[in-house]
């Protein structure tokens, strides 16, 4: 039965994230995977993390199931973190489950798309996160790009994106929209922007998808979800895809969720059974340590307010890296313009560099950054920014 298949090649991000732990250069600088990392290149569990792990070790009383929603204050309170006191709360139109990460989320939306209608077509930026792809293809449904960066400007090709969804989105498709922080391009859409798309959402009645996967890390927790909080306003459908990996550091844990908005209460009602019978047959019931150690946070004033200044922590360490990789490649006398990188949000820009000088910073300064260029700016430190500006300015001399 095995015998026949043929290796596949290791996914571009996870791959280059193993290439990175087995180099022995201790000059090495991972710039690859999305996963937050301070100055000293730790990745540490937050501190309101620790504080409710430790809470959760005395008060825990049963290791039952947790039901396949998962935890509902957990649902509850991230309903309200992603929307705010939002009209469609108020009216009680949204549904949640607590899912396996973020991209289990994404992973039952599509299957929950796939039993709505069949014959979806789902539309990603170009590009998009790698994993969007697949995951989507993996639940069977067609997908297709809408333009969106443009890499000879280094900023949103937006008109374009208006006119192809505008043009080929039909009734009845998808439409996935990054909330903030766009993976892999840090280029993000204006709130004016955001209301010209849901325009489009209403008038071509296409159903949002939004991915937000790194809530806080771009200009703040209202600013990086008011784009959302408008589409949701504007449309009577929509689906959100949430992740607790970043912003709250739970990488491991694989905590998210993936929350339905629908028409009124009694078709949210309809919609929320489709999505546990979706639920039961995937995973049957999620786990429960991060959506219990989220819910401890927000429950508590005194450990939110920690959480909300570990967050602003890594935004801040996030924006001020920008600058000074900006300025460091600038002062190396790098005729090439990285001033884009300045303007963009979250963890990943595009450097804009080719294939054969990423692959040289690779293998000779071991200097690791995904292939299409995205690098995950929190790689950087004060201490290895002056190794990085150094190498990239020898690479470039060499074009
Ligand atoms: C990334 O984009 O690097 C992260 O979301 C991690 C992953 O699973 O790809």
């Amino acid at each position: 039965m095995f015998s026949h298949l043929k290796p596949l090649p290791t996914d571009p991000i996870l791959g280059l994230m193993a290439a990175y732990n087995s180099d022995s250069n201790p000059n090495k600088i991972d710039l690859g995977v999305g996963v937050y990392k301070d100055e000293y290149g730790d990745t540490p569990v937050l501190k309101c993390v620790k504080q409710a792990e430790a809470l959760r070790l005395n008060n825990e009383t049963t290791k039952s199931y947790i039901g396949l929603a998962g935890d509902l204050n957990f649902t509850n309170k991230m309903e309200h973190l992603l929307l705010g006191e939002h009209n469609a709360l108020l009216a009680n139109r949204v549904r949640t489950a607590q899912t396996p990460g973020g991209t289990g989320a994404l992973r039952v939306a599509a299957e929950f798309v796939k039993r709505c209608n069949p014959d979806a077509t789902i539309w990603v930026s170009a590009p998009t996160w790698a994993n969007h792809m697949s995951l989507f293809e993996a639940a069977g449904l067609t997908v297709k790009e809408y333009p969106y960066y443009d890499y000879e400007t280094r900023g949103l090709q937006f008109d374009n994106m208006k006119k192809v969804i505008g043009e080929q989105v039909k009734q009845g498709d998808v439409v996935l929209f990054h909330a903030c922080c766009h993976n892999p391009s840090g280029m993000d859409l204006t709130l004016a922007q955001w209301q010209e798309m849901a325009e489009l959402a209403k008038e071509k009645s296409f159903t949002p998808m939004i991915d937000i996967a790194y809530l806080g890390f771009g200009e703040g927790i209202d600013e990086d979800a008011a784009g959302l909080r408008l589409m949701v306003d504007a449309v009577p459908e929509s689906i959100i895809c949430s992740s607790c990996s970043k912003n709250f550091g739970l990488y491991r844990e694989r905590i998210g969720a993936c929350s339905i908005v629908a028409e009124d209460a009694q078709k949210a009602d309809v919609a929320n059974s489709v999505l546990l019978s979706v639920v039961r047959s995937i995973y049957s019931m999620p786990p429960a340590h991060g959506a219990t150690i989220v819910n401890t946070i927000l429950s508590s004033n005194e450990l939110t307010q920690l959480w909300h200044s570990e967050l602003a922590e890594m935004r801040n360490r996030i924006n001020e890296l920008r600058s000074l990789i900006v300025d460091k490649l600038s002062a190396k006398g790098i005729d090439q313009s990285f001033e884009f990188i300045k303007h963009q949000h979250g963890m990943f820009s595009f450097f804009g560099i080719d294939k054969p000088q990423i692959e040289q910073l690779r293998t000779e300064y071991s200097i690791y950054m995904v292939g299409s260029s995205r690098m995950n700016v929190a790689g950087i430190s004060l201490s290895n920014i002056d190794y990085f500006a150094d190498s990239v300015a020898s690479v470039l001399a060499n074009k």
